[in-house]
């Protein structure tokens, strides 16, 4: 008899479309475990993978880290057989594995792969033919095919190289970037289009009938370096807009005017303009990270990427502007920062979540702390902060009582749970670094 070619990229393909495709997600953080959850919900077999045996024993037992991925979204995976492992053995029986783990900078601030390269060299022994591996965390322009294609090909024990033409045989890589806006309630996930950049044909059109099954829209490109770009690209233009309404506010500050009416006002044109607001400074793990992955890599093409460098000076003096700020205003009630006690009031880089990560508050926090103020916090999200990559702060949440107390209240984060008038009537003096005051008037108030 004949012996009959089986296509492994159709093969996939129709147990993606049946549901069978076994679907393996290494990282279970802000990204990674909504994103297990959505596929769950579409009836695919999920298994999380994480380092952290505390997360994975979390999930296994039901249970939530995430404020806002409640435990019975996650009892209802499990019982659609969703499981959490750091056993990496069990990636053989992957079809499809998706990676989102962190990628951070380093002290000198330069990109930071370890967990990346980490992981898909905990992947690679066990690559198969016909496997999909897609990389989902932020990073610049040719890491998938400088970094994680040759890292697959050297490690997998069947010397399988990546399939780059129709019905070449091999595994598929694709670099499909997050785009997630933790809190924001306006557009749901599956109306968020997801780009898709392949090493060849086969991995876009798996990729895009994995991904198609849970987002409403896909959206191929030429190659996963120009993946990688589009998403630098979105996160850098935040940058710099953010970048520029904190000089401005700086600015109006000195002119007497108010920038949010400003911003308002200029938000009414309908067509070229869109609407960024000041704050503190950064937060978060993309838009104060995520542009300086390409400032890096442009440095080996003796390239000089200014806006972002421009746009990173500024934003990061935002707490020092923040800190001078408070000084001025004690100043003018004749009181020092030193022997001041100070309520910084949320600790979240945003509002209404629980992410603390870069958060302007911690820094804020510090430098008022090296100033000589008795620093207390409020957070609904944070009963304790200890130590991170950047800070030590070892405190403890402080309830919202007698707020007279303290000489100054100092608005970081403006979670939608306050009460804003209370605050402001019980307040000695207020500090608002994002309009969260807004419509009260008072002389108490000062926004900086
Ligand atoms: N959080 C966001 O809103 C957001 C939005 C868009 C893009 N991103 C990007 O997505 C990526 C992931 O971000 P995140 O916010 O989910 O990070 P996170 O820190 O919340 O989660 C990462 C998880 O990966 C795990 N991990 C680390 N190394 C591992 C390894 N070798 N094997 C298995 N697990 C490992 C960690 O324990 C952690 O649970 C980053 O590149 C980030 O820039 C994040």
């Amino acid at each position: 008899m004949p012996s009959v070619l089986v296509d492994t990229c159709d093969v996939l393909k129709q147990q993606i479309e049946s549901r069978e495709a076994r679907v393996g997600i290494v990282g279970m953080g802000y990204v990674g475990l909504p994103l297990a959850l959505l596929f769950s919900n579409q009836r695919f077999r999920i298994t999380g993978f994480d380092i952290s045996e505390e997360k994975v024993g979390i999930l296994n037992s039901g249970g939530s880290y995430i404020v806002r991925i409640l435990p019975e979204e996650v009892q209802r995976a499990n019982a659609f057989e969703f499981r959490a492992t750091s056993d990496y053995s069990v990636m053989e029986d992957m079809d499809v594995v998706i990676i989102c783990v962190p990628t951070p900078l380093d002290e000198y601030h330069e990109p930071d792969l370890s967990f990346v390269t980490d992981t898909v060299k905990s992947i690679a022994p066990h690559v198969h033919e016909g496997q999909l591996i897609i990389l989902e965390s932020t990073t610049y322009p040719g890491t998938t095919e400088q970094v994680i294609v040759p890292l697959l090909e050297s490690g997998n024990r069947h010397g399988l190289k990546v399939s780059r033409r129709p019905d070449d045989p091999g595994f598929h890589v694709a670099f499909s970037p997050e785009r997630e806006d933790p809190g924001n309630e306006t557009v749901s996930r599956e109306d968020i289009p997801k780009v898709i950049g392949g090493c060849g044909p086969d991995a876009v059109k798996l990729a895009s009938a994995l991904y198609g099954s849970i987002f409403k829209r896909t959206i191929p490109v030429s190659s996963p370096a120009a993946a990688e770009m589009t998403k630098l690209l979105e996160n850098i233009y935040r940058c710099v807009n953010i970048a520029l309404v904190n000089e401005l506010k700086q600015l109006c500050i000195r002119m007497g005017i108010d920038i949010h009416e400003v911003i308002d006002a200029a938000k009414t044109k309908p067509f070229g303009f869109q609407a960024f607001y000041p704050g503190p400074g950064l937060g978060g793990h993309c838009i104060p990270i995520d542009p300086f992955y390409l400032s890096w890599k442009a440095k080996e093409y003796d390239f000089r990427t200014r806006f972002i460098e421009l746009a990173g000076e500024v934003n990061i003096a935002m707490p020092y502007f923040v800190v001078d700020q408070t000084a001025a205003a004690l100043n003018d009630v004749c009181k020092t920062i030193k022997g001041s006690k100070i309520l910084v009031l949320g600790l979240a880089y945003k509002r209404d979540i629980d992410d603390l990560r870069e958060s302007p508050s911690l820094t804020i926090i510090e430098l008022l702390r090296d100033k000589g103020a008795d620093v207390f916090y409020n957070d609904p999200y944070f009963a304790r902060v200890g130590h991170g990559r950047h800070y030590d702060l070892n405190m403890t949440n402080t309830p919202l009582d007698d707020l007279s107390r303290y000489d100054a209240v100092l608005i970081v984060t403006d979670h939608s749970s306050y009460d804003y008038r209370a605050i402001v009537e019980q307040s000695q003096l207020v500090v608002d670094t994002r309009n969260a005051t807004k419509g009260i008037v008072s002389p108490k108030v000062v926004h900086c």
